[in-house]
């Protein structure tokens, strides 16, 4: 065990999720990864990219309640409480609602929304306790604004703030915050996969003229999670590059 502060990052080998672990890593932060155990070579990748760093993984599946129980208490037992939870797992199964199945409803609610759920159930007590806590609940812009063939996806993503909120009040008067981050659409994997010819109108239509970086979603989580962050809490932080703007 040492003095520094646990931060635990699921989805922690995704795009996002990597530069993430990175920067609250380079922050001085005991970072543990969490993210499925079934991707050998990804997970490879993963640890050569944090090389050097305090950074290391472990199997979770977030959509699974008692796993991350069983997760959360082991990483208690192995490296100590948790300090800084960031909910960066996420999926995409994007199909107009005509099309869309129970399962692919499921399966981004089981991850996206239950998954945010499943995590801060085990992790918040261990924060009010000691009085000190940072949550951070990556959200969507399409959470905000809803997107053509994500009904599941923007529904997960809205009710992520919505529960953002809501603990934030429960748990202010602990020294534990609980804000959102919205990103727009980034480099990484999830968007590569939105066919290229829709991907190019929709930057077309990003006022900054690009898609955004992982790092700098990852910036916004560092300033979050800092110990004199404490005044900002039930708060959702967009970081779109203009795609969505709002008072
Ligand atoms: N707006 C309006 N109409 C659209 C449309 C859109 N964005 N996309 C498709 N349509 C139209 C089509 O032209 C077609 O019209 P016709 O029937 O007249 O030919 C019709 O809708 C197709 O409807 P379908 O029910 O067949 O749609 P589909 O099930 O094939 O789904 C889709 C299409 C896969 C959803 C496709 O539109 C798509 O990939 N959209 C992008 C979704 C997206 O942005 N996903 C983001 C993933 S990344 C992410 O989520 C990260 C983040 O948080 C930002
Ligand atoms: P990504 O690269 O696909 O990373 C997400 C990670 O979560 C992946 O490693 C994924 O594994 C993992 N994961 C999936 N199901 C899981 C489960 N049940 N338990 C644990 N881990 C699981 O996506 P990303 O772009 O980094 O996105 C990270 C978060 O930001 C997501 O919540 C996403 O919705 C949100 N977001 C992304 C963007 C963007 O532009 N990229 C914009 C707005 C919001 P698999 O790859 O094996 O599924």
């Amino acid at each position: 065990m040492n003095d520094k502060r646990i931060a635990v990052v699921s989805g922690g080998i995704g795009g996002l999720g990597t530069e993430i672990c990175k920067s609250l890593a380079q922050a001085g932060r005991r970072v543990i990864a969490l993210d499925l155990g079934s991707r050998s070579e990804r997970i490879a990748a993963f640890q050569d990219e944090v090389a050097g760093l305090d950074v290391r993984f472990e199997a979770a599946n977030v959509a699974d309640y008692d796993d991350c129980a069983e997760t959360v208490e082991r990483i208690r037992r192995d490296a100590g409480a948790i300090d800084i939870l960031v909910n960066a797992a996420g999926i995409t199964r994007d199909t107009s609602l005509r099309k869309m199945d129970k399962r692919q409803w499921d399966d981004v609610m089981g991850v996206n929304l239950d998954g945010v759920f499943n995590l801060c159930r085990h992790a918040v007590d261990g924060m009010t306790e000691r009085g000190f806590g940072r949550i951070v609940n990556i959200s969507s812009v399409n959470g905000q604004t809803g997107q053509f063939g994500q009904t599941n996806y923007s529904a997960a993503k809205a009710g992520m703030h919505g529960f953002t909120m809501a603990l934030a009040r429960e748990v202010a008067r602990k020294g534990v915050t609980v804000n959102s981050v919205s990103p727009g659409y980034c480099e990484t994997a999830m968007v590569m996969a939105v066919p290229e010819e829709i991907r190019a109108k929709i930057v077309d239509s990003v006022p900054v003229g690009r898609l955004g970086k992982p790092s700098e979603i990852a910036r916004t989580v560092e300033f979050l999670t800092a110990d004199d962050a404490g005044f900002i809490t039930g708060a959702n932080i967009p970081v779109n590059g203009g795609l969505f703007m709002s008072f």
